[in-house]
Formats: structure tokens, C-alpha cells, sequence
């Protein structure tokens, strides 16, 4: 193992970028002993240079551009933390990697839509890539997965992946407020972005999860194989009768493998409220892991930030000041299998359906006879709060396939005595 200094240059000097900054002004002599070799930042890169970041640059060298910096021959490590999928982000990752030099990133844009390619460039180079600040922030959810439960087949791994959404599906269910005014909340707070499609999209989940998901079950990415659904369609109402019926609402992440294939899933659901993820409040991340001789593990911590995203890309340094190349997801990039797509009518759950019906005699015969016909059987069902005219029914089903319930709430939707489209929203396990 060498002993020689470690050189780095960071891409990128916001928010994570400057973070980074300030762990190696506060404890580089700690961070130097962990790695048994000094870890030098010799450059940054960023697009203005006169900007102030809090933190003082101006012992490093500059460069304008992050591809310069990743080709600089004094730069054996480049920290990519300016974003976006492709752009300069990925052209300086490329860069770094094929001359092999290693690469943390935070970015899990890019990870989710090119990390197959750039694992196999790191393998080609010879290089590192590790990506533990682009999953739940500073919750070592990447090294958790891939070393300290490697010896498991992981049957599930799931979570709340996105504190944004997590933030204002909880605020709503606490103060009784609608979607669009704890949004309105969140942006100010800075826990939402101008543009919040990415978040409440269930886009940034979507990413996480893929990444989760390749490493987990020792796959290839497949971000394009994530159905996503966001929380724009989900109401007050809803929020409110879940918690009367035990559970809480929150945007999750579902990674399953079984002998159907893979299924990856980013949708609202209802979870119990005693549950870990669905006690979870605020902008907190949370992770379950299940696998085959460990059972069930939970990991839980702040999902972003400059502090928690900042340590987790330094923890990342750190190991590679260490020595040794691991593969990116955990098996060599060529050996990583594309794995079969499980339809996803196949599925099965437990369903929550709020129906705005006419309030008249024999209205609730007829919904149950559509459910009964499709073979979904009901748990509970309660009419709520009479308003003239019409009536809104809430039906908890037993487990059902996807595919059965999505037919029954079309038919449901067709028949004269419905007012509103249905609300059908599944029920994790947990
Ligand atoms: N913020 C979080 O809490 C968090 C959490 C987890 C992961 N991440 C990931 O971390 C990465 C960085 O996020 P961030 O919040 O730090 O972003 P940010 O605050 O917007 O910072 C981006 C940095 O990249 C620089 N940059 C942008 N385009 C550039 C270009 N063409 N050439 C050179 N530099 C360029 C910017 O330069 P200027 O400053 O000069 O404009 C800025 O310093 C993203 O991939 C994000 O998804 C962030």
C-alpha cells in the first residue's frame, strides 16, 4: 500500500462541494490518519470564480473547466459534485475515469442513467467509482448494501427516498394544510426547488432506487425499467382517512426480486403507522433491507444537506486513500446480469380505495359485486362524512393482484353511480 499524498480536485463548489471543503479545513489530519496516507485537494472547478462559498479557495488551483480539472496529471481523485445526468458532470467523469483516475460523485442522475458505462470504464482504468452521497445522503445505505450484507440474496430493499416529499406529506398530515401550500413551504424552507417536478415527481426517488436496486441484486441499472408516480395527485382527504385507518402516507421506493423477475416501483402508498418508514417525519431518509440470512435491517438519517452529503463523499475519499479497486455495484460491471422485468399486474397488494359515489340505496351493492367479480376481496369499508348527494366509501382490500384491482376501480369508474375518478393506492408491507 502506498503511502504517497492523495491528490484531489473537486468538480463542482455549492452547496455538497463547498461541504467537502470545510471537512477537510475542519479534520484533514483525522481524515489523513483513517486513510494511513495524507488526502491532499490540490484544485476546484466551478464557473465562477469570484463567487463567495463560504470557505476559503484560494489555496487550490482554479480551473473553469471540469474536464481541464479531471485531466490534470496532479488530480489522482476528482470529487464530481456540479450534477445533471450528462453535461459537463458526466464528460468530467469520463475524463477522470479514462485515464484512470478515480471519481466520488454525488450525482445520482448521472449514476442512474450512465452507471453501467462508467463502471465498466472505472474497471477498464483501473479506477474507483463509488457513489455513497448519491443515495439518502449521509446514511451509508451504498456501503451497507454492498459489503456489510454481501453474503445475503437481498429479497426487497425499499424506503423513503426523497426528503422533500417525505417533508410535505408529513406537514400536510400534521397541520391539516394542502399539498400546493406546504410546497409553497417547503421552497421557502429551501427543502423544495423552484422547480419541485424533480422531487415531488418521484424522479430523484427513482434514481436512488435504481441505484439501489443494480447493487442489491447485483443487476444492471435500469433506471428506465422504474415505474414512477408522484405525490402531486395525493389530498388532504386521503392523508387524513389513512391516518384514521392506522396508517400514514409517504412516497416509497420498491426494489423486489423474486422468480418473476424484478420489479422497481416509486409510487404513494399507505404504510402501518407504527412501522419504521411510516413513522418516519420530515425531510428524514429511511432504508429497509431484506435479505435471505440477515432478515430485516433498517437504516435511517438525514437524506441530503451540505454536512450529510459532504460526509458521505469524504467517507467514500477515504476508502479509496485506503487502496484496493472495488467494483462500483458490487461484481465486476461485465458480470452484471440485465434482469428480467416482472410485469407488474403480476404484483400483489393490499389495496386503500376512496370512491365519491351518489348516496343512494344499493350503491355500495353494486361497487362490491364490481370487487367481488374481480376476485378482490374487502378487508374493511366504511361510508364517510355525508355530503348531499354524495357519498365518499373507503374500502381496505385484502392482497390482490395489480392487475385484478386496476380492472375493478375501471369498472368502478364506469358505472353511472360514480361521481370522481377513484383513489387507488397500494398498501406496503413493512
Ligand atoms: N444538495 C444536496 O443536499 C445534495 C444531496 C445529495 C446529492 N446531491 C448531488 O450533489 C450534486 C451537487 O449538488 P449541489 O446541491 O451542491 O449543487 P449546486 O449547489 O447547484 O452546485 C453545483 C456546482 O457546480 C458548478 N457548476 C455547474 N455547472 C458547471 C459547469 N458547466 N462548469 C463548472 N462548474 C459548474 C456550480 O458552479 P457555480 O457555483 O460557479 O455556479 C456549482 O458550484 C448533484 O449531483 C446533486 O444531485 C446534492
Amino acid at each position: 500500500m502506498t503511502n504517497a499524498p492523495l491528490r484531489i480536485g473537486v468538480a463542482g463548489l455549492g452547496t455538497v462541494g463547498a461541504g467537502v471543503l470545510k471537512i477537510f479545513a475542519a479534520h484533514q489530519d483525522q481524515l489523513n490518519a483513517r486513510s494511513g496516507r495524507p488526502l491532499e485537494v490540490v484544485a476546484v472547478s466551478a464557473r465562477n470564480k469570484n463567487k463567495d462559498r463560504g470557505v476559503d479557495v484560494s489555496g487550490f488551483s482554479w480551473e473553469d473547466d471540469p474536464v481541464a480539472l479531471a485531466r490534470r496529471g496532479d488530480v489522482d481523485l476528482v470529487i464530481e459534485v456540479i450534477g445533471g445526468s450528462d453535461g459537463p458532470a458526466k464528460a468530467a467523469t469520463e475524463a477522470a475515469l479514462a485515464r484512470g483516475a478515480h471519481v466520488v460523485t454525488a450525482n445520482k442522475a448521472m449514476m442512474a442513467v450512465h452507471g453501467g458505462h462508467l463502471a465498466q470504464l472505472a474497471e477498464t482504468h483501473g479506477a474507483s467509482l463509488r457513489f455513497e452521497a448519491a443515495v439518502a445522503g449521509g446514511v451509508p445505505i451504498i456501503k451497507a448494501l454492498g459489503e456489510g450484507l454481501a453474503a445475503n440474496k437481498m429479497r426487497r430493499v425499499y424506503g423513503v427516498l426523497n426528503g422533500t416529499c417525505n417533508y410535505i406529506l408529513t406537514e400536510m398530515q400534521k397541520s391539516g394544510r394542502d399539498y400546493l401550500d406546504i410546497l409553497a413551504d417547503a421552497q421557502e424552507l429551501g427543502y423544495a426547488e423552484a422547480d419541485p417536478t424533480a422531487d415531488v415527481g418521484g424522479w430523484d426517488a427513482a434514481h436512488k432506487l435504481a441505484l439501489l436496486a443494480a447493487l442489491g441484486f447485483g443487476c444492471k441499472v435500469d433506471f428506465a425499467g422504474v415505474s414512477v408516480e408522484g405525490i402531486e395527485r395525493i389530498s388532504l382527504p386521503d392523508i387524513q382517512f389513512a391516518a384514521e385507518l392506522g396508517y400514514r402516507v409517504k412516497l416509497v421506493g420498491v426494489a423486489e426480486m423474486s422468480e418473476q423477475g424484478l420489479s422497481q416501483r416509486v409510487a404513494p402508498c399507505l404504510l402501518p403507522a407504527d412501522s419504521a418508514i411510516g413513522a418516519l417525519d420530515g425531510v428524514t431518509n429511511a432504508v429497509v433491507c431484506e435479505g435471505d440470512f440477515i432478515g430485516q435491517t433498517v437504516y435511517e438519517g438525514p437524506g441530503a444537506g451540505e454536512g450529510p452529503t459532504a460526509s458521505a463523499i469524504v467517507g467514500d475519499v477515504i476508502d479509496i486513500g485506503r487502496g484496493g479497486v472495488r467494483p462500483t455495484f458490487g461484481v465486476p460491471a461485465s458480470d452484471l446480469s440485465s434482469a428480467a422485468q416482472r410485469p407488474e399486474d403480476s404484483l400483489a397488494s393490499a389495496y386503500y380505495l376512496r370512491l365519491t359515489v351518489i348516496d343512494k340505496p344499493g350503491v355500495l351493492a353494486q361497487v362490491t359485486k364490481v370487487l367481488g367479480d374481480a376476485a378482490v376481496s374487502i378487508d374493511q369499508m366504511r361510508q364517510i362524512g355525508r355530503q348531499p348527494d354524495a357519498a365518499t366509501v373507503l374500502v381496505v382490500t385484502h392482497e390482490a393482484a395489480h392487475g385484478q384491482v386496476r380492472d375493478a376501480v375501471d369498472q368502478i369508474s364506469r358505472l353511472d353511480v360514480s361521481l370522481a375518478e377513484p383513489i387507488a393506492l397500494t398498501i406496503e408491507r413493512a
